[in-house]
């Protein structure tokens, strides 16, 4: 069984910077036309000024013939104006602002607490035709880590949508049917983006018979009930699409009494969505997944190239170095049903 389709839009992914790009870019690049790359550096990425500087040091690593565009997201905060949002929206690579509610996740801390008081921002950001990317989870502590995302799209996503009704959103990393339900409901300006790991995994592959770091990440893997909604929603949902979220992390900041979330998928995404998709029976869905609805939400011109997914055995390797540290990406050193192989184009 093989498919081949245009090369993927990563539409949520962390690259992190310095050393880490190195490793991270040139994996990325070998597998997706286009990235979206999260603002979460520490500090994080609030201005376009930031976001370029940034984007040519990603560019600095892309290898040499291959074709890659990343795009780039300013991290909102609550001292974000509205001037920054004009700014940004005359920026070509800066395409998106991301929410995350401060503590929610890795790096957060800058976040949002009070989300009425975004109103003036949010308001310019829909003139402006800039997309709100949200980490849908609450923070309090006294919310179960299970329904955190759940209670973000009653008591935030939901009014916050509504007031803002020209405002196009995606609903990131979405992990429940809560979830799920909230987008196909909602107007269709609003959008979310699925994980491999999301889809692929359920809370017992993190914490039954022993608990794996590597599985860690935030919004927490769910219940099987969950996981098959998001399968759902993947193949029948035109405004689900594409956003593996990989997170890198070095091996000894994941394995640790206290491990952080975020999981390394980037080299592994793709086999994993393909056996998701095949799975379900609906491999013809996977480009559009991948690569067309992502681009038509974004509004984005194609990206060139092709690649090839083949149910072929890889096995994963155990490591990638990292400076002197090194990163284990999930499924290190197991064996994994589909590969991926370049297409050369024409004249190559
Ligand atoms: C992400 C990271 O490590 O930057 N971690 C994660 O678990 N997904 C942050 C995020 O997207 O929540
Ligand atoms: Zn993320």
């Amino acid at each position: 069984m093989e498919l081949t389709l245009r090369r993927p839009f990563d539409a949520h992914v962390h690259l992190r910077d310095g050393v880490f790009l190195d490793t991270v870019v040139p994996q990325v690049a070998a597998h997706f036309g286009r990235a979206l790359v999260m603002p979460n550096l520490q500090p994080p990425v609030t201005t376009v000024a930031e976001a370029e500087g940034y984007r040519q040091r990603i560019l600095a690593r892309v290898p040499a013939g291959r074709d890659f565009d990343p795009l780039m997201s300013l991290y909102l905060t609550p001292t974000t104006t509205p001037a920054e949002i004009e700014r940004a929206a005359a920026s070509p690579v800066v395409v998106a602002v991301k929410l995350y509610p401060a503590g929610a996740t890795t790096h957060s801390a800058a976040g949002v607490r009070d989300f009425e008081r975004l109103d003036p921002v949010l308001d310019a950001m829909a003139e402006h035709g800039l997309l709100l990317l949200v980490h849908g989870e609450v923070t309090d502590d006294e919310i179960d880590i299970f329904d955190r995302e759940a209670r973000f799209v009653d008591r935030v996503l939901g009014p916050l949508v509504e007031r803002h009704r020209r405002l196009r959103v995606v609903l990131e990393h979405v992990s429940t049917r809560a979830g799920v339900d909230f987008v196909m409901g909602a107007h269709e300006g609003v959008a979310a983006t699925l994980t491999a790991h999301h889809l692929l995994h359920n809370r017992n592959d993190l914490l039954a018979g022993g608990v794996r770091p590597h599985y860690y990440c935030l919004p927490v893997l769910k219940r099987e009930e969950d996981r098959r909604a998001l399968v759902e929603a993947a193949v029948t949902g035109d405004r689900f699409f594409l956003g593996t979220d990989s997170a890198p992390h070095p091996r000894a900041a994941k394995e640790s009494a206290c491990g952080c979330a975020g999981a390394y998928t980037t080299p592994v995404a793709l086999a994993l969505y393909a056996a998701c998709f095949a799975g379900a029976g609906a491999l013809d869905r996977l480009e559009d997944f991948a690569v067309g609805r992502g681009e038509r939400f974004y509004g984005l011109e194609p990206t060139p190239g092709r690649l090839r997914l083949r149910r072929v055995r890889q096995v994963v390797p155990d490591s990638y170095a990292v400076g002197e540290d090194c990163l284990v990406p999930l499924h290190a050193g197991e064996a994994l049903e589909w590969s991926v192989e370049d297409v050369p184009t024409a004249g190559a």
